[in-house]
């Protein structure tokens, strides 16, 4: 425990606890992508509602749910402190004009895309999360998706922070992997592929479901 607190308390432990959570994270959207694509399936939510009720219901699930909420925080949390710290440093104007022409517009904005996708979590997670694990008579997931995403609003909001998600993951994806020091010719075109596969199709693949329940709402 100690030599993980020391680790922590390091410039360069918080940044593996950063990228691990974030690979973490990122497996997880893999996942959740998986089950809602059965969103599509024609069959009046049946499939889908299924595994929606599997996911809630089984005793090896419900452990990994906290696991997962775990990952969540610590990549929020020391992101933040992180960005806190680098915030403190970079005092002098200079250093941050310096700063702004060597690095990329997503890397220097992930505060801002992280913050913005930290409130889709929040609201995402109240609108289909709770009512699931804490109403008496647990609701159709499917029937919550098709509902919420009558609203144009809240299909517009889905569609921003996705997006931003997306970009998000365009600088986070490869920069965890140069944290764990992969940063190998040899392997950079993979990291570059599945990278793209993380910042633009899946984001796509999520963005296609408000987009497709609003556009046929029965
Ligand atoms: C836009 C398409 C999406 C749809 C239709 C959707 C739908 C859902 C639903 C129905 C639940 C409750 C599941 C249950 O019954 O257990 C849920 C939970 C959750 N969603 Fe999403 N989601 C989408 C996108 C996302 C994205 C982009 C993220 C991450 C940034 C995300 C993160 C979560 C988390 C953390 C939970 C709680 C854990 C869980 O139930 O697995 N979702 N989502």
């Amino acid at each position: 425990m100690d030599t993980f607190l020391s680790l922590y308390n390091s410039s360069v432990g918080k940044k593996f606890v950063v990228a691990l959570t974030g690979l973490f994270i990122c497996s997880f959207l893999v996942v959740h992508l998986t089950i809602n694509l059965f969103l599509f399936k024609n069959d009046g939510g049946q499939t889908y509602d299924l595994y929606a009720h599997f996911m809630s219901t089984n005793i090896f699930i419900r452990p990994i749910e906290y696991i997962l909420a775990l990952g969540f925080l610590l990549h929020i949390f020391t992101s933040a402190y992180l960005w806190w710290l680098n915030k403190q440093a970079r005092s002098v104007p200079y250093k941050a004009k310096a700063s702004s022409e060597n690095s990329t517009l997503a890397s220097r904005t992930m505060f801002v895309t992280g913050s913005i996708v930290f409130i889709f979590l929040v609201v995402h997670i109240r609108t289909f999360f709770v009512p699931t694990r804490f109403a008496d008579v647990e609701p159709s997931s499917y029937e919550m998706v098709k509902f919420a995403f009558r609203d144009p609003l809240y299909v517009l909001f889905y569609v921003i922070a996705i997006s931003l998600l997306g970009y998000h993951l365009r600088h986070g994806f490869q920069s965890a992997f140069q944290t764990f020091g992969i940063k190998d010719k040899k392997y950079a075109p993979y990291i570059h592929f599945i990278g793209g596969i993380f910042w633009l199709l899946i984001p796509l693949l999520y963005i296609a479901m408000p987009v497709y329940f609003y556009f046929n709402p029965y």
